[in-house]
């Protein structure tokens, strides 16, 4: 593991991926492939930007010319790939790119991996991948695929197609299914960013259908330490299921940011649900703990107000990113003016 190419590393967990892995790992060199769109911000990097070890190529994953191009030019062994459309609400309104990059994308990164000869290729995926649990239960590695939406099933045809490289090909891979993240420079249009966002703005906080959905919530340096687990010491061809054991009702959510941040609940304003809204995700992170000793570190206590502190001292960022894209999406989304 010298020379890794990391996609999608401008976007929200791809760039504390970034930071973390250098900061874990003194002799590599990190080649962060993104095509920067609407959710890859160069901004999340300032701080190594000038580290010899950090390359960056905009590219897109669907280019196979310029992928080979990365992989050769950097002679490449190692793929950790994050590069994807991610937001299930934008899935819906429009699934077709989802298909171009989270699966067409995945099979041209497979591709060229194979070519490269790559000792190992991570392929960072979703517990949306399994569907909805009911009261009770949790998702195991063996619970059966059943995606929900366009996301989902992106996101699970992806994840097919890297384990067929390795039945087939022997591509050295390994899967990791992820519960939610949150931390810095999460996009806001994902819950808990968009809710501080608009709190501080006093506007109303658009929660969906009953608030009672429930998420299982994992700070995002705790994601980052799991995926450097796997890469190292996971086995190959395995899948390992990532989790926080912290299931939240969104409506407590809010609450507690609302709480935290000194503004009145008035602020709560339920609108229509998300269409085929996934009820809970709860995830069973046993065989990571077991296998490869990896447990979460942060408190969900600590780690909210960790978030919501770091918003607020970087409103500037978000309101960069929070550009002209993102009013139009928020408009049609919200059904505002
Ligand atoms: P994000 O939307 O914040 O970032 C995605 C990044 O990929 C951006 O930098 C974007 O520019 C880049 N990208 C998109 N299309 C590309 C293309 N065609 N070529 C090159 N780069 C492209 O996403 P995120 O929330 O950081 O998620 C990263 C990965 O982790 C995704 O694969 C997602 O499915 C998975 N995941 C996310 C979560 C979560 O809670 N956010 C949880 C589990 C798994
Ligand atoms: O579970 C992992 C997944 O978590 C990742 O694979 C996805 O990339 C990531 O976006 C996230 O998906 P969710 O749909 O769970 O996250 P989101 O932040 O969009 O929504 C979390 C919950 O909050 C969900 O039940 C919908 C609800 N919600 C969301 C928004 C944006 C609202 O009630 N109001 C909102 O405005």
């Amino acid at each position: 593991m010298r020379n890794v190419l990391v996609t999608g590393g401008a976007g929200f967990i791809g760039s504390n991926f970034v930071q973390y892995f250098l900061g874990a790992h003194a002799d590599v060199v990190l080649v962060n492939f993104d095509n920067l769109t609407y959710a890859g911000n160069l901004g999340n990097l300032a701080a190594i930007d000038a580290d010899s070890r950090y390359r960056f190529v905009k590219g897109d994953i669907c280019d196979r010319t310029a992928v080979d191009r990365a992989m050769q030019e950097h002679e490449i062994d190692t793929v950790v790939h994050f590069a994807a459309e991610s937001h299930v609400d934008r899935s819906i309104t429009g699934a077709a790119v989802f298909v171009t990059t989270n699966v067409v994308g995945t099979q041209v990164l497979l591709e060229a991996a194979r070519a490269q000869g790559v000792e190992r290729f991570l392929h960072v995926s979703t517990d949306e991948v399994y569907g909805s649990l009911g009261a009770t239960g949790k998702f195991t590695e063996l619970t059966s695929l059943h995606p929900n939406s366009p996301y989902a099933a992106s996101k699970a045809s992806s994840d097919l197609l890297v384990l067929a490289y390795h039945h087939t090909f022997g591509l050295p891979v390994v899967v990791t299914r992820c519960s939610n993240n949150y931390g810095p420079y999460q996009f806001p249009e994902k819950l808990i960013p968009l809710m501080i966002m608009n709190a501080l703005q006093d506007k109303p906080l658009p929660v969906y259908g009953d608030g009672l959905n429930v998420r299982d919530w994992l700070h995002v340096v705790d994601h980052c330490r799991a995926i450097n687990t796997v890469l190292r010491t996971g086995r190959v061809g395995e899948v390992y299921n990532i989790g926080g054991n912290n299931e939240w009702k969104n409506i407590d959510i809010v609450r507690a940011l609302l709480k935290h941040l000194g503004k009145p609940e008035s602020l709560i304003a339920f609108v229509k649900d998300r269409l085929g809204h996934d009820r809970r995700y709860a995830i069973d992170a046993s065989k990571i703990a077991r296998e490869l000793g990896w447990a979460p570190s942060y408190t969900f206590e600590r780690g909210l107000a960790e978030t919501i502190d770091w918003y607020l001292a970087n409103q500037p960022w978000a309101k960069k990113v929070m550009t002209g894209e993102y009013q139009e999406y928020y408009r049609k989304h919200y059904h505002e003016g």
